[in-house]
Protein backbone atom coordinates (compact mmCIF):
# COMPACT_ATOMS: atom_id res chain seq x y z
CA UNK A 1 0.00 0.00 0.00
CA UNK A 2 0.87 3.43 -1.10
CA UNK A 3 1.33 5.82 1.78
CA UNK A 4 -1.25 8.83 1.76
CA UNK A 5 0.23 12.28 1.89
CA UNK A 6 0.50 16.02 1.04
CA UNK A 7 3.20 16.75 -1.49
CA UNK A 8 4.52 20.34 -1.28
CA UNK A 9 7.12 21.80 -3.89
CA UNK A 10 9.05 24.19 -3.61
CA UNK A 11 8.98 23.70 0.40
CA UNK A 12 12.50 25.62 0.99
CA UNK A 13 11.33 28.92 -0.39
CA UNK A 14 8.82 31.50 2.01
CA UNK A 15 6.19 29.78 1.23
CA UNK A 16 6.68 26.66 1.13
CA UNK A 17 8.51 26.95 4.67
CA UNK A 18 5.69 28.43 6.65
CA UNK A 19 3.44 25.83 5.05
CA UNK A 20 5.34 22.86 6.25
CA UNK A 21 5.73 24.56 9.97
CA UNK A 22 1.52 25.02 9.92
CA UNK A 23 0.54 21.73 8.68
CA UNK A 24 3.16 20.20 10.91
CA UNK A 25 1.54 21.41 13.79
CA UNK A 26 -1.76 20.20 13.19
CA UNK A 27 -0.21 16.58 12.42
CA UNK A 28 -3.47 16.04 10.66
CA UNK A 29 -1.22 14.24 6.78
CA UNK A 30 2.27 13.16 6.31
CA UNK A 31 4.49 15.64 4.19
CA UNK A 32 6.90 14.87 1.34
CA UNK A 33 8.47 18.06 0.00
CA UNK A 34 10.13 18.66 -3.37
CA UNK A 35 12.72 21.27 -3.94
CA UNK A 36 16.31 21.96 -5.64
CA UNK A 37 17.80 22.79 -2.42
CA UNK A 38 17.62 21.12 1.07
CA UNK A 39 15.11 22.04 3.15
CA UNK A 40 15.82 24.77 6.00
CA UNK A 41 17.05 22.95 8.77
CA UNK A 42 14.23 24.25 11.31
CA UNK A 43 12.11 22.61 9.59
CA UNK A 44 13.47 19.33 8.30
CA UNK A 45 12.02 16.68 11.04
CA UNK A 46 8.84 18.25 10.43
CA UNK A 47 8.58 16.14 6.93
CA UNK A 48 8.29 12.57 6.21
CA UNK A 49 10.38 12.20 3.33
CA UNK A 50 12.34 15.42 1.28
CA UNK A 51 13.59 14.97 -2.13
CA UNK A 52 16.17 17.09 -3.51
CA UNK A 53 15.48 17.69 -7.68
CA UNK A 54 13.74 20.08 -9.90
CA UNK A 55 9.61 19.25 -10.42
CA UNK A 56 10.96 19.58 -14.14
CA UNK A 57 12.27 16.07 -13.75
CA UNK A 58 9.62 13.47 -14.73
CA UNK A 59 11.75 10.85 -13.50
CA UNK A 60 11.98 12.05 -10.37
CA UNK A 61 7.87 13.04 -9.96
CA UNK A 62 7.06 9.37 -12.00
CA UNK A 63 9.13 7.71 -8.25
CA UNK A 64 7.22 10.01 -6.04
CA UNK A 65 4.12 8.45 -7.71
CA UNK A 66 4.93 5.51 -7.33
CA UNK A 67 5.58 5.61 -3.54
CA UNK A 68 2.76 7.78 -2.25
CA UNK A 69 -0.69 8.24 -2.41
CA UNK A 70 -0.74 11.36 -2.74
CA UNK A 71 -3.86 13.94 -1.36
CA UNK A 72 -3.52 17.57 -1.64
CA UNK A 73 -0.43 18.86 -3.56
CA UNK A 74 0.52 22.83 -2.78
CA UNK A 75 2.64 23.26 -6.11
CA UNK A 76 4.71 26.61 -4.72
CA UNK A 77 8.31 25.83 -6.72
CA UNK A 78 8.31 28.93 -8.97
CA UNK A 79 11.02 31.63 -10.00
CA UNK A 80 9.55 35.10 -9.60
CA UNK A 81 9.28 38.05 -11.68
CA UNK A 82 12.63 39.69 -11.84
CA UNK A 83 14.36 36.42 -11.66
CA UNK A 84 11.82 35.26 -14.42
CA UNK A 85 13.22 38.55 -16.39
CA UNK A 86 16.57 37.58 -16.17
CA UNK A 87 16.30 34.01 -17.55
CA UNK A 88 12.85 34.06 -19.21
CA UNK A 89 13.30 30.51 -20.91
CA UNK A 90 14.14 28.75 -17.90
CA UNK A 91 11.50 30.75 -15.94
CA UNK A 92 9.01 29.11 -18.47
CA UNK A 93 10.23 25.62 -18.33
CA UNK A 94 9.99 25.88 -14.17
CA UNK A 95 6.78 27.77 -14.10
CA UNK A 96 4.62 26.52 -17.08
CA UNK A 97 6.17 23.47 -18.02
CA UNK A 98 6.84 22.08 -14.18
CA UNK A 99 3.18 22.95 -12.84
CA UNK A 100 2.05 20.74 -16.24
CA UNK A 101 3.80 17.78 -15.01
CA UNK A 102 2.61 18.55 -11.50
CA UNK A 103 -1.21 18.29 -13.19
CA UNK A 104 -0.56 15.29 -14.97
CA UNK A 105 1.09 13.74 -12.16
CA UNK A 106 -2.20 14.69 -10.22
CA UNK A 107 -4.64 14.23 -12.84
CA UNK A 108 -3.01 10.38 -12.98
CA UNK A 109 -3.65 9.57 -9.48
CA UNK A 110 -6.83 11.39 -9.13
CA UNK A 111 -7.89 8.45 -11.99
CA UNK A 112 -6.25 5.62 -10.17
CA UNK A 113 -7.41 6.48 -6.62
CA UNK A 114 -11.21 7.34 -8.30
CA UNK A 115 -10.62 10.34 -5.97
CA UNK A 116 -10.00 14.31 -6.78
CA UNK A 117 -6.31 15.11 -5.94
CA UNK A 118 -6.69 18.57 -4.62
CA UNK A 119 -4.17 20.67 -6.09
CA UNK A 120 -3.50 24.05 -4.59
CA UNK A 121 -1.76 27.11 -6.58
CA UNK A 122 -0.36 29.77 -5.79
CA UNK A 123 -1.28 32.74 -8.29
CA UNK A 124 -0.33 36.23 -8.29
CA UNK A 125 -1.27 39.86 -9.11
CA UNK A 126 1.64 39.47 -11.51
CA UNK A 127 -1.05 37.66 -13.34
CA UNK A 128 -2.81 41.40 -13.95
CA UNK A 129 -1.27 43.95 -16.01
CA UNK A 130 -2.56 47.31 -15.92
CA UNK A 131 -1.83 49.47 -19.05
CA UNK A 132 -0.56 53.01 -17.66
CA UNK A 133 -0.47 54.56 -14.19
CA UNK A 134 -3.67 56.77 -14.97
CA UNK A 135 -5.58 53.09 -15.50
CA UNK A 136 -3.76 52.08 -12.46
CA UNK A 137 -5.44 54.89 -10.11
CA UNK A 138 -9.15 54.49 -12.37
CA UNK A 139 -9.29 50.71 -11.46
CA UNK A 140 -8.17 50.33 -8.19
CA UNK A 141 -9.28 47.21 -6.88
CA UNK A 142 -9.71 44.65 -9.45
CA UNK A 143 -11.75 41.54 -9.76
CA UNK A 144 -10.34 37.99 -10.93
CA UNK A 145 -11.28 38.73 -14.60
CA UNK A 146 -10.44 42.36 -15.15
CA UNK A 147 -6.98 43.58 -16.39
CA UNK A 148 -5.20 39.71 -17.13
CA UNK A 149 -2.59 41.29 -19.32
CA UNK A 150 0.58 40.62 -17.90
CA UNK A 151 3.85 42.13 -19.22
CA UNK A 152 5.77 39.97 -17.16
CA UNK A 153 7.06 36.03 -17.96
CA UNK A 154 5.94 35.38 -14.26
CA UNK A 155 2.76 37.19 -15.03
CA UNK A 156 2.27 35.41 -18.28
CA UNK A 157 3.00 31.93 -16.44
CA UNK A 158 0.86 32.08 -13.49
CA UNK A 159 -2.27 33.24 -15.59
CA UNK A 160 -1.70 30.16 -18.00
CA UNK A 161 -1.05 27.81 -15.29
CA UNK A 162 -4.37 29.20 -13.69
CA UNK A 163 -6.13 28.25 -17.12
CA UNK A 164 -3.96 24.92 -17.27
CA UNK A 165 -5.38 23.88 -14.07
CA UNK A 166 -9.10 24.81 -14.90
CA UNK A 167 -8.57 22.97 -17.83
CA UNK A 168 -7.37 19.70 -15.76
CA UNK A 169 -10.01 20.18 -13.20
CA UNK A 170 -13.03 20.97 -15.75
CA UNK A 171 -11.81 20.01 -18.95
CA UNK A 172 -9.87 17.23 -19.04
CA UNK A 173 -10.52 14.21 -21.41
CA UNK A 174 -13.21 16.12 -22.85
CA UNK A 175 -13.61 13.52 -25.69
CA UNK A 176 -13.69 10.57 -24.04
CA UNK A 177 -16.95 8.73 -23.62
CA UNK A 178 -16.40 8.21 -19.42
CA UNK A 179 -15.49 11.42 -17.94
CA UNK A 180 -12.77 10.78 -15.75
CA UNK A 181 -12.54 11.82 -12.30
CA UNK A 182 -10.27 15.08 -12.28
CA UNK A 183 -8.09 16.74 -10.16
CA UNK A 184 -9.48 19.68 -8.01
CA UNK A 185 -7.61 22.51 -8.63
CA UNK A 186 -7.98 25.23 -6.35
CA UNK A 187 -5.94 28.82 -6.93
CA UNK A 188 -5.12 31.72 -4.65
CA UNK A 189 -4.36 35.62 -6.52
CA UNK A 190 -1.26 36.41 -3.59
CA UNK A 191 -0.63 40.39 -3.57
CA UNK A 192 2.94 40.79 -2.14
CA UNK A 193 4.07 38.64 0.84
CA UNK A 194 6.17 39.82 3.68
CA UNK A 195 7.60 37.10 6.54
CA UNK A 196 9.34 38.38 9.73
CA UNK A 197 11.47 35.02 9.11
CA UNK A 198 12.39 34.65 5.88
CA UNK A 199 13.42 37.11 2.67
CA UNK A 200 12.17 36.66 -0.21
CA UNK A 201 14.24 36.29 -3.58
CA UNK A 202 13.88 37.21 -7.06
CA UNK A 203 10.68 39.26 -6.63
CA UNK A 204 9.80 42.36 -7.89
CA UNK A 205 7.52 43.30 -4.58
CA UNK A 206 10.63 42.58 -2.57
CA UNK A 207 11.66 45.78 -1.82
CA UNK A 208 8.52 46.09 1.41
CA UNK A 209 10.54 43.15 3.31
CA UNK A 210 13.58 44.07 2.27
CA UNK A 211 13.19 47.78 3.65
CA UNK A 212 12.06 46.51 6.80
CA UNK A 213 14.51 43.42 6.99
CA UNK A 214 17.45 46.20 6.10
CA UNK A 215 16.03 48.56 9.08
CA UNK A 216 15.82 46.03 11.86
CA UNK A 217 19.52 44.69 11.00
CA UNK A 218 20.35 48.40 11.81
CA UNK A 219 21.46 48.45 7.47
CA UNK A 220 20.74 51.52 5.04
CA UNK A 221 18.23 50.45 2.54
CA UNK A 222 17.55 52.22 -1.01
CA UNK A 223 13.81 51.37 -1.90
CA UNK A 224 14.04 50.33 -5.97
CA UNK A 225 10.50 52.02 -6.56
CA UNK A 226 9.05 55.37 -6.56
CA UNK A 227 7.09 56.56 -3.25
CA UNK A 228 4.31 56.86 -4.15
CA UNK A 229 3.57 53.08 -5.68
CA UNK A 230 0.73 51.13 -4.76
CA UNK A 231 0.30 47.41 -4.56
CA UNK A 232 -1.20 45.22 -1.94
CA UNK A 233 0.56 42.95 0.89
CA UNK A 234 -0.01 40.55 3.17
CA UNK A 235 1.20 38.92 6.27
CA UNK A 236 2.96 34.98 5.83
CA UNK A 237 0.71 33.71 8.59
CA UNK A 238 -2.66 34.83 6.48
CA UNK A 239 -0.92 33.33 3.27
CA UNK A 240 -0.72 30.28 4.40
CA UNK A 241 -3.74 30.24 6.26
CA UNK A 242 -5.86 31.01 3.07
CA UNK A 243 -3.75 28.07 1.04
CA UNK A 244 -4.96 25.57 4.19
CA UNK A 245 -8.43 27.23 4.50
CA UNK A 246 -8.86 26.93 0.31
CA UNK A 247 -7.38 23.33 0.88
CA UNK A 248 -10.47 22.51 3.60
CA UNK A 249 -12.89 23.89 1.95
CA UNK A 250 -15.91 22.06 0.48
CA UNK A 251 -15.70 21.80 -3.26
CA UNK A 252 -19.88 22.79 -3.03
CA UNK A 253 -18.77 25.93 -2.00
CA UNK A 254 -16.21 27.23 -4.73
CA UNK A 255 -18.11 28.83 -7.91
CA UNK A 256 -14.42 29.38 -9.20
CA UNK A 257 -11.24 28.01 -9.22
CA UNK A 258 -9.40 31.14 -9.53
CA UNK A 259 -9.85 33.58 -6.31
CA UNK A 260 -8.03 36.88 -5.28
CA UNK A 261 -7.32 37.59 -1.97
CA UNK A 262 -5.75 40.88 -0.25
CA UNK A 263 -5.09 41.96 3.12
CA UNK A 264 -3.62 46.03 3.20
CA UNK A 265 -2.99 48.07 -0.09
CA UNK A 266 -0.62 50.73 0.68
CA UNK A 267 2.61 52.80 -1.03
CA UNK A 268 6.26 52.50 -0.71
CA UNK A 269 6.26 55.89 1.30
CA UNK A 270 3.85 54.50 3.81
CA UNK A 271 5.67 51.52 4.04
CA UNK A 272 8.16 53.44 4.94
CA UNK A 273 6.53 55.54 7.48
CA UNK A 274 5.09 52.09 9.14
CA UNK A 275 8.52 50.79 9.34
CA UNK A 276 9.80 54.22 10.43
CA UNK A 277 7.43 54.21 13.40
CA UNK A 278 8.89 51.21 14.55
CA UNK A 279 12.60 51.70 13.51
CA UNK A 280 12.70 55.58 14.05
CA UNK A 281 16.65 55.72 13.31
CA UNK A 282 16.29 53.41 10.14
CA UNK A 283 17.66 54.96 7.12
CA UNK A 284 15.56 54.25 4.28
CA UNK A 285 16.23 56.26 0.71
CA UNK A 286 14.81 55.92 -2.92
CA UNK A 287 16.99 54.64 -5.50
CA UNK A 288 14.75 53.67 -8.40
CA UNK A 289 15.44 51.10 -10.64
CA UNK A 290 13.46 52.12 -13.84
CA UNK A 291 12.42 48.87 -15.10
CA UNK A 292 11.48 47.33 -11.95
CA UNK A 293 9.44 50.14 -11.03
CA UNK A 294 8.05 49.65 -14.92
CA UNK A 295 6.67 46.02 -13.84
CA UNK A 296 5.14 47.24 -10.16
CA UNK A 297 3.61 49.77 -11.93
CA UNK A 298 1.53 47.03 -14.14
CA UNK A 299 0.34 45.54 -10.82
CA UNK A 300 -2.62 46.70 -9.53
CA UNK A 301 -3.29 49.05 -6.41
CA UNK A 302 -5.19 46.44 -4.59
CA UNK A 303 -7.77 43.18 -5.68
CA UNK A 304 -11.06 42.71 -5.12
CA UNK A 305 -11.43 39.61 -2.74
CA UNK A 306 -15.29 39.09 -2.14
CA UNK A 307 -15.64 36.02 -3.80
CA UNK A 308 -13.01 34.26 -1.40
CA UNK A 309 -15.23 35.72 1.20
CA UNK A 310 -17.94 34.63 0.39
CA UNK A 311 -17.59 31.44 -1.07
CA UNK A 312 -15.36 29.69 2.14
CA UNK A 313 -14.64 32.67 4.33
CA UNK A 314 -12.01 34.20 3.69
CA UNK A 315 -10.37 36.94 5.98
CA UNK A 316 -7.51 38.04 6.88
CA UNK A 317 -6.29 38.01 10.29
CA UNK A 318 -3.49 40.72 9.93
CA UNK A 319 -4.64 44.24 8.99
CA UNK A 320 -1.55 46.57 8.56
CA UNK A 321 -1.26 47.47 11.54
CA UNK A 322 -1.65 43.98 13.53
CA UNK A 323 0.84 43.11 10.73
CA UNK A 324 3.54 45.37 12.09
CA UNK A 325 3.03 45.55 15.54
CA UNK A 326 1.79 41.94 15.94
CA UNK A 327 3.99 39.35 13.86
CA UNK A 328 6.63 41.67 12.16
CA UNK A 329 8.29 43.77 14.50
CA UNK A 330 8.21 41.44 17.35
CA UNK A 331 9.58 38.38 15.49
CA UNK A 332 12.12 40.52 13.50
CA UNK A 333 13.70 42.21 16.55
CA UNK A 334 14.17 38.99 18.50
CA UNK A 335 15.73 36.78 14.80
CA UNK A 336 18.03 39.77 14.79
CA UNK A 337 18.90 40.70 17.89
N1 LIG B 1 5.91 38.65 -5.00
C1 LIG B 1 5.94 38.26 -6.38
C2 LIG B 1 7.03 38.88 -7.11
O1 LIG B 1 7.44 39.93 -6.72
C3 LIG B 1 4.65 38.60 -7.05
O2 LIG B 1 3.79 37.56 -6.86
O3 LIG B 1 7.46 38.36 -8.09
Amino acid sequence: MRKSVVLITGASGEIGHALVENLSISGECDIVTVDLQDLPKDIEAKVSRHIKGSITDKILLDDLASRFEIDVIYHLAALLSTRAEIIPGTAHRVNVEGTLLLLELAAEQSQFRGKPVKFIFPSSIAAYGMPDLATKAQFKRVREWEWNYPTTMYGANKLYCERLGIYFSNHYKQLSEEKPITLDFRCLRYPGLISAFTMPSGGTSDYGPEMLHAAAKGEPYACFVRPDTTINFMAMPDAVKAAINLAHAPADSLTQRVYNITAFSLSAAEFREKVLEYFPGAEISYKVHQNRQGIVDTWPMDTDDNHARRDWGWSPDYDLDRCFGEYLVPNIKQRYQ
